[in-house]
């Protein structure tokens, strides 16, 4: 089994429906249909017109940015995992710095999503990843493979082709400041080691894309490491030029 090539867009919570639209419907026609996987995430009201407009193209798929941890309920204001599900949505993203910062996601809450996330037949997009204290104080390597062991041993190895992780190191989120291949590839290779020795042969087969930062000028150099398997893009995706630019850069 060789390992899946990923270009995942994060829109986050930008775009009027409007402008999402418009956005896809650019990106459907200057991203050439190659052997690239192209997710879209957007946000949960837009996700039922963006899984109709990519129907006709077996090279995008559209995600969700986070789901409920609950499968349904009396819970205001959470969308689940089988909502995202039946709207089109094949992915969704979970764990997500933002998300471990603002809403104080626990590694247990996470599990739960992902629980949730698997038994609504979406393929998870888990983030993990350091804070710049951390990175400066040495400690970068421990917080990647500890948040691999806090949530994904709870997971069996029949979830695993479900499974796609992210690395994102918080201090390039946004900040135009990127992790210079090395550094990425140097973690990135730790964490296919961790998966490898927590599920063996088929955890070190689970794709791992890069996430801070990247955009049409600093992709290539990104993919062409060996353990980086594509981006998850958050500000570059919101310019389709930008973003078709990235889909062909490994
Ligand atoms: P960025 O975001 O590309 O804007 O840094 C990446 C992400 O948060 O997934």
């Amino acid at each position: 089994m060789s390992r899946k090539k990923i270009a995942a867009a994060n829109w986050k919570m930008n775009l009027s429906y409007a402008e999402a639209s418009t956005l896809l419907d650019q990106l459907l026609e200057v991203c050439p249909t190659n052997a690239i996987n192209k997710i879209i995430c957007a946000p949960f009201p837009y996700l039922h017109v963006c899984s109709e407009k990519t129907a006709g193209r077996i090279d995008f798929t559209v995600g969700a940015q986070d789901c409920s941890a609950h499968a349904k309920g009396a819970y205001t204001g959470e969308t689940s995992a089988a909502m995202i599900a039946s709207c089109g949505a094949t992915h969704v993203i979970v764990g997500h710095s933002e998300r471990r910062t603002y809403h104080r996601e626990s590694g247990e809450h996470l599990l739960g999503k992902i629980h949730q996330a698997f038994s609504a037949n979406l393929n998870v997009i888990f983030c993990i990843g350091e804070v710049l204290a951390q990175r400066k104080a040495g400690e970068h390597k421990d917080v990647v493979v500890n948040q691999l062991l806090e949530v994904l041993s709870g997971l069996g190895k029949e979830h695993l082709s479900k499974l796609i992780l992210a690395y994102e190191p918080v201090w390039a989120i946004g900040t135009g400041e990127t992790a210079t291949p090395e550094q990425a590839q140097e973690m990135h290779a730790i964490i296919r080691n961790q998966m490898h020795a927590m599920f063996g042969d088929e955890g070190g087969q689970v794709a791992i894309l890069y996430g801070g930062s990247c955009n049409a000028k600093n992709a290539k150099e990104l993919f062409a490491c060996s353990d980086v398997d594509g981006g998850l893009i958050g500000g570059a995706s919101l310019i389709a030029d930008d973003f078709a630019t990235i889909t062909t850069s490994f």
